[in-house]
């Protein structure tokens, strides 16, 4: 049975319990200061707009928002599975709470996220970590505030239960606090059921399931008439936006209608999975106004028997004949990928065929991982584990071959202007100025604050393999 149905509160909708901690802060607002929360976020952009509705849903309740653990009444820790390090470095961070809370007993702690979705990692907060006081994973995000509301009133540690049933709906009008106000993210749709045989995702993110396109919409149209101008469509495919629906109405249709939204912004999207790659995509991409050019299209590997053993149903032919479609439309797209080295069995010649890959797709930017078997996955199980040593002098070999690559594509551009979204200040060099190309090229130049959060055209002048330089002009 799900928890939450024989909770105190369960005749109490949402709103109501976020009104109840609104009046319980004010009250306390009134005698001093105003409570605070504190929220942490590990892992991908998903988790980072899971933790913007995290913090609409404490302003909500009444708290204001902190940057320091330490001042806060509430901590939230939003937590990533993808990979051991992830865990690890959340499991670390919780671990000196501790400290904190023994200094102020009335601090809340919460733990959500990818990491306590999943059973060994909750048994694990719940012995070792007593002063956590309550967790729920990410298919339950708005039972957030009922969580912390029944945590407050009864003492009691609360550990939400998952249902099949939470991971099959999607539950819309959460308060969203984004972090910017010129980048904004979007989730299309939530869940993976793709299960590639090293990846947690389907496991702790549940099944996969849309939202509604007419709310996708409105959202997007609020935030281009609020002044926003990088939207990020976010998905863990999105690809399979509405697959199954009798109305045909699929994620290239979704691009294109709200693509017709008038204003000055770029749409993106994260992330696209080969197999599912269509043609209508390509095409909605480049005959768009607003779309773009930007293609992630993670690989994984080079080598067809990996890719298999990955469970990714497409081959290394098939994946060269999507960017070729993608460059035979738009000569001048960006492509950049993912890419995981060690994985079960891979041999040196299956890790040569990765360096070939590279070598013909020339991609402009990767992420390269060392694979990091999940608990419960079925590459976890598979003999042939790959020693880290191999592991680690291969990813320096990938590392090493794509450094070339990109600073060979990036000299390209030099002598081209291009149009940046400035991000302000370079937190290295006080001096400059920094934001992102279309391609989401990090480029660097003398501005000024007036350009943060929006559009600079920027001429290049020098090249690296991961970042541009260059000066502004008309
Ligand atoms: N080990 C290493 N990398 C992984 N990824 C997913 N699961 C694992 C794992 N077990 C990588 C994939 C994916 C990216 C988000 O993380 O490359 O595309
Ligand atoms: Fe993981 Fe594969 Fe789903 Fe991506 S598509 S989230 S790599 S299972």
């Amino acid at each position: 049975m799900n928890q939450q149905k024989s909770s105190p509160t369960a005749h109490m909708t949402n709103n109501e319990i976020m009104q109840k901690l609104r009046e319980d802060n004010d009250r306390h607002a009134a005698t001093g200061e105003r409570r605070r929360a504190y929220i942490l976020t590990f892992g991908c952009q998903q988790n980072v707009a899971d933790s913007e509705k995290l913090s609409g849903m404490c302003e909500q309740m009444g708290y204001v928002l902190t940057d320091r653990a330490e001042e806060a009444d509430l901590i939230m820790v939003n937590t990533c599975a993808i990979r051991e390090h992830a865990e690890q470095k959340a499991l670390s961070v919780v671990g000196q709470y501790k400290h904190l809370k023994a200094k102020k007993p009335d601090m809340v702690i919460g733990v959500c996220g990818c990491m306590v979705a999943q059973e060994h990692r909750r048994e694990t907060l719940r012995r070792s970590y007593p002063y956590v006081d309550f967790v729920f994973g990410t298919t339950v995000l708005h039972h957030f505030p009922r969580l912390l509301w029944d945590k407050l009133r009864s003492g009691k540690r609360m550990f939400s239960r998952e249902s099949e049933n939470d991971s099959k709906v999607v539950v819309e009008g959460l308060p969203i606090k984004r972090d910017s106000n010129y980048r904004a993210w979007v989730s299309v749709m939530y869940g993976c059921n793709n299960f590639c045989s090293y990846c947690i995702v389907p496991y702790v993110r549940g099944r996969e399931r849309s939202r509604n396109k007419d709310e996708i919409i409105a959202e997007v149209k609020d935030l281009v008439s609020r002044g926003y101008r990088d939207i990020t469509l976010l998905g863990q495919n999105v690809n399979s936006f509405n697959k199954g629906s009798e109305d045909g109405y699929d994620f290239a249709a979704l691009m294109r209608d709200l693509d017709t939204i008038e204003g000055d912004y770029t749409l993106r999207f994260m992330t696209s999975h080969p197999k599912d790659a269509t043609v209508a995509l390509m095409d909605a991409m480049a005959g768009g106004k607003h779309i773009a050019r930007h293609f992630h299209l993670p690989m994984q590997s080079g080598s067809d028997a990996i890719l298999k053993k990955m469970n990714r149903h497409y081959d290394t032919e098939r994946y060269l004949s999507i960017v070729d479609g993608l460059r035979a439309r738009m000569p001048d797209i960006t492509i950049t990928s993912d890419i995981i080295v060690g994985f079960p069995g891979e041999t040196e010649e299956d890790f040569e065929a990765t360096l070939d890959m590279l070598r013909r797709v020339k991609f402009d930017m990767l992420f390269s991982f060392i694979y990091s078997p999940r608990p419960g996955t079925p590459a976890a199980a598979m003999e042939d584990q790959i020693p880290d040593k191999v592991k680690n002098e291969r990813f320096d070999r990938l590392l090493a071959l794509q450094n070339e690559i990109a600073a060979e594509k990036n000299q390209t551009m030099v002598g081209t202007t291009v149009r940046v979204l400035c991000d302000g200040v370079s937190k290295n060099n006080a001096a400059m100025y920094n934001g992102r190309t279309e391609g989401n090229k990090i480029v660097f130049f003398e501005g000024n604050e007036e350009d943060t959060g929006r559009f600079v055209n920027v001429r290049i002048d020098r090249a690296e393999a991961f970042a541009l330089y260059g000066e502004k002009v008309n």
